[in-house]
This record gives C-alpha cells, structure tokens and sequence, in this order.
C-alpha cells in the first residue's frame, strides 16, 4: 500500500489523526461564530505552511496569505481563476491564455475549461523539465499565467523556478508554483543540507503557490492550501 508515512511510526500516527479527526468530524467551518477554533486551525495551517514557503524572507513582502481547501486540484483551480482575474484588473485581459508545461498535473486542463482560458501545453526539454524558451515563445498579450511544478507528478523533476520567474516579471505575468508533492519535502531537504535550487515566495516573480498537507503534510485526505504573494492577488473580483 503507498503511504505517505511508512514503518512503525504510521501507527502512532494514524492513531494521533484517527482521535483528532473525531473531535471535529461534526463542524462546520460555514458557521464561523459557533466552531470557532476551525478558523483558527484554518489561519494557523496558512501561516505555518507560509512560513515554511518563504513568507519570512524579504523579498517576500511580509503579505502572503492564503486559504485551505479540499485537495491540489482545487488550490490550483483557485489559484488559476484568481490569476486570471487579477490579470484582468490589472492589465485588461478579456482573452486568457495560460502556458503549462506538459509535465504539468491535469488540473489545469480542467481549469482551462472551467474558466474559459485557452491552454497552450509545451513540451519538456531533454531533462524533463520545463522549457523555459518555449514556454517564452508562446507569451502573448493574453497571456495570464505560467506555470512550474516542484517537483512534477510524472517524472518527480522540479522545473527551473528561478528563470520562470525571472520571465514571468519581466513581461508582468502571473507565475503559478504546484508545490503540491514538494511543499513538505523540499524546505527539509534544504534544511539537511541537500542542493534544493530554490522553489517558493523568495523567487521573485512567484504569484501563487499549492501544496498538500494531505501528501507529505501527512494529514488525511482533504486538506491542501493555496497561498497569494500579496492581499491584492487574492482579492475576490467580480
Ligand atoms: C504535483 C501535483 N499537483 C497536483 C496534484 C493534485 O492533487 P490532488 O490529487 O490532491 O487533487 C497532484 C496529485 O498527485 C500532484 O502530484
């Protein structure tokens, strides 16, 4: 069976998710004033997560914010749907196309449809990783978004971080991370002293990131976050 945590210690562990998950199977995050403590969870999960992914940096601003939601699907379609429509209050775009690299999960086709943007889907390089040049040769003035993954799903490979973003300030972009498999792998492996080039909100150009606490955040099913460089990213617009 794949786990996310393996051995001897998954027992004490599931034992410690199985008891917290009955104490609050019942409420409501809907009905904020009666279950309380679940914003509070919401809020200290955000800002935990955020801090792990660069919120401490300067470069950062000191803004990140940010939701949970119900999986890496989802905090990628809120991510897509909240690019597109910054992209229209900031730069006008009626007519959205986003870049993804071929590596890139499902789920953007699926916000693709979803939110009427056109998809451009560009091969990987010899490496597998994303290619930054092709990806530079597909940007237009309805482009909303480009996207690297850290690592991807199919080959495990993370995508030149630094340099998309790099391309992404420079034409005033949108500039999605799926940190959905490395959010909770990569900032360790750093911390043990492995060569991890770097992923998250201290690469400038970085709009939006997803990650799930339910892989390698070890939390059960149905628990991921989407993070926003900034307040005015994330504002709800029409
Ligand atoms: C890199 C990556 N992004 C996104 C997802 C989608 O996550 P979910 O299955 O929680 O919707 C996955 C799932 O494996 C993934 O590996």
């Amino acid at each position: 069976m794949l786990r996310y945590i393996g051995g001897s210690e998954s027992d004490g562990h599931f034992s410690v998710i199985n008891e917290a998950c009955s104490m609050f199977a019942h409420t409501n995050p809907l009905h904020l004033d009666v279950f309380k403590s679940v914003a509070r969870f919401e809020a200290e999960v955000v800002a935990m997560t955020a801090a792990l992914l660069g919120s401490k940096e300067n470069s950062s601003g000191g803004q990140i914010c940010g939701n949970m939601t119900s999986g890496g699907t989802e905090s990628i379609l809120l991510a897509v749907k909240t690019s597109r429509d910054y992209m229209k209050s900031k730069k006008g775009i009626t007519r959205p196309e986003m870049i993804i690299p071929l590596s890139g999960h499902s789920a953007y086709d699926k916000a693709a449809q979803y939110f009427n943007i056109k998809l451009w889907r560009v091969p990987v390089d010899k490496n597998f990783q994303a290619d930054v040049k092709a990806i530079r040769r597909h940007i237009n003035k309805n482009t909303i978004l480009i996207v690297g993954s850290a690592p991807g799903f199919p080959h495990g490979i993370i995508d030149p971080i630094e340099e998309l973003g790099r391309l992404a300030s420079s034409f005033g972009i949108c500039f999605h991370v799926d940190l959905c498999l490395g959010g909770f792998v990569l900032p360790f492996a750093r911390e043990l002293g492995y060569p991890i080039p770097p992923f998250d909100f201290s690469v400038k150009g970085v709009s939006s990131i997803s990650v799930d606490v339910h892989k390698y955040g070890l939390a059960p099913k149905g628990t991921s976050i989407v993070l926003y460089r900034n307040h005015e990213i994330r504002k709800v617009r029409q």
